[in-house]
């Protein structure tokens, strides 16, 4: 542990990329946890494809406004506001999320890649026009209602959300911005993230393969245990405040 906080207060780059365990402590479901993950109660490939959207567009907008009225509720957490301190305190640091809230914007993080896309910027399906939503609407249901999507202004056409769905390539200059910073780090955090989709995935041995050192905040172990160099068991909120605060007191002192 000495050695990583020293190894932390001497890098020139960090780069943190986080999935939805980050979110957890905010009170937004994971997608695999066994009993509480999205996947474990809602079905993938009825609500998160293209092929859904065209086959029922009521059934998955609604489920996205049910989590998109979630994110906008939720409040960031500790293990944001960390991740936000560790960016003023390192000389560089890039953040990349898998998330599609905005709750590390919301915690000072003045700039996230976000490779998944994002609830709060829906585009129209067939011209891709951004569009713009409502910030609220009343209280939803559990798992959402059946909700006819808007019409794009530009075109008519029905407006998806604006996430990354099964079968769909990721934003292209987000993914670059990703694989150059991991490819250029000396500190790689992967944080609340199972490891287990790609191309996301792939981002903590790249960064291994040119040299960073792989640090991996989790409470279980994940696919990723075996390359991280330093494995943090614990949850977000607690590990990463614990971390900025070991690391960097005093170390503005003269
Ligand atoms: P997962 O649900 O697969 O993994 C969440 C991880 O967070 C698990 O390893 C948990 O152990 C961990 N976790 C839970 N609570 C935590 C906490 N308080 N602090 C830290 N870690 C915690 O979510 P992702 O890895 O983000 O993609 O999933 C990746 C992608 O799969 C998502 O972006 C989504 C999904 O299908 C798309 O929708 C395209």
């Amino acid at each position: 542990m000495p050695e990583l906080l020293a190894t932390l207060r001497a890098a020139r780059h960090i780069v943190v990329m986080t999935g939805a365990g980050a979110s957890a402590e905010s009170g937004i479901p994971t997608f695999r946890d066994a009993l509480t993950g999205l996947w474990a109660n809602f079905d993938a490939a009825s609500l998160a494809t293209p092929d859904a959207f065209a086959r029922d567009p009521e059934l998955v907008w609604g489920w996205y406004e049910w989590r998109r009225m979630m994110a906008l509720r939720a409040q960031p957490n500790a293990g944001h506001r960390a991740i936000a301190e560790m960016a003023a305190k390192a000389g560089r640091l890039t953040l990349i999320t898998q998330n599609v809230d905005d709750l590390h914007e919301r915690a000072g993080c003045a700039s996230a890649l976000h490779l998944h896309g994002s609830l709060h910027h829906p585009r129209c399906s067939a011209c891709a026009t951004p569009h713009a939503l409502p910030p609220d609407i009343p209280d939803e249901p559990p798992g959402g209602r059946r909700l006819a999507p808007p019409a794009c202004r530009a075109c008519g056409g029905p407006v998806r959300p604006g996430v990354v769905w099964f079968g769909e390539y990721l934003p292209h200059a987000a993914l670059a911005a990703a694989q150059a910073a991991a490819a250029d780090c000396d500190v790689f955090f992967s944080v609340g993230t199972s490891a287990l989709v790609y191309p996301a995935a792939e981002l903590p041995h790249v960064a291994r393969r040119a040299g960073a050192v792989v640090v991996q905040v989790n409470p279980g172990p994940t696919d990723l245990d075996a390359a991280a160099h330093h494995n943090l068991r614990g949850r977000a909120g607690e590990v990463l405040p614990r971390l900025v605060r070991e690391a960097w007191s005093g170390a503005d002192a003269p």
